[in-house]
């Protein structure tokens, strides 16, 4: 979507910039008599060049870099299997994590469907050095869908990161990553 309106707008650029081109070639003999107005189209010619080199250049940058999100596909084509995400289940309520299953297994995406039985809580995973790693919002009513790929096995706390109440900063959960 973004790239569709990134690839009209530069189009649009590059055509004004190839119709005034055209007018200025077309005008050129015309005017050649009338003293400056030859320069003064050249003049305007070089700054068109210049906007066009910076917006497409910005535009590129824009939209050639990797995409801010993960992406939805689970399995690597080249490995010959198709593994699916492992789905998990997280609900907070104050205060406190339920993940279903508990346990995850490195390597492979995981899917959280986060959601809340009482008021939003904040969905934050956190390695063992408590670093955060991921978080969306967990919301009575909705599901977010959170997926992450944990590289490593080991113990992850997942910590609230939206205030809930009065026991808000002891609402802490723990999960291990197993390596198969
Ligand atoms: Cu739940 Cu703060």
């Amino acid at each position: 979507m973004v790239q569709h309106v990134a690839w009209v707008i530069t189009l649009i650029a590059m055509g004004a910039v190839a119709l005034s081109f055209l007018w200025v070639a077309a005008r050129a003999g015309e005017f050649a008599e009338y003293p400056g107005i030859v320069e003064r189209a050249y003049r305007l010619r070089k700054v068109l060049f210049v906007v066009l080199l910076v917006v497409s250049g910005g535009v590129s940058v824009l939209t050639l870099g990797e995409l801010p999100y993960a992406t939805a596909s689970y399995g690597t084509p080249h490995e010959g299997t198709f593994r699916p995400a492992q789905v998990v289940e997280a609900v907070g309520s104050r205060w406190q994590w339920e993940l279903s299953p508990g346990q995850i297994v490195a390597g492979r995406p995981v899917q959280f469907r986060v959601t809340s039985t009482d008021v939003t809580h904040g969905f934050g995973i956190y390695d063992d050095a408590m670093h955060l790693l991921a978080q969306t919002q967990a919301m009575p009513g909705y599901t977010n869908v959170l997926t992450y790929t944990f590289q490593r096995p080991g113990t992850y706390h997942l910590l609230c990161l939206e205030y809930c109440g009065v026991a808000h900063h002891g609402m802490m959960g723990e999960f291990t990553v197993t390596s198969h």
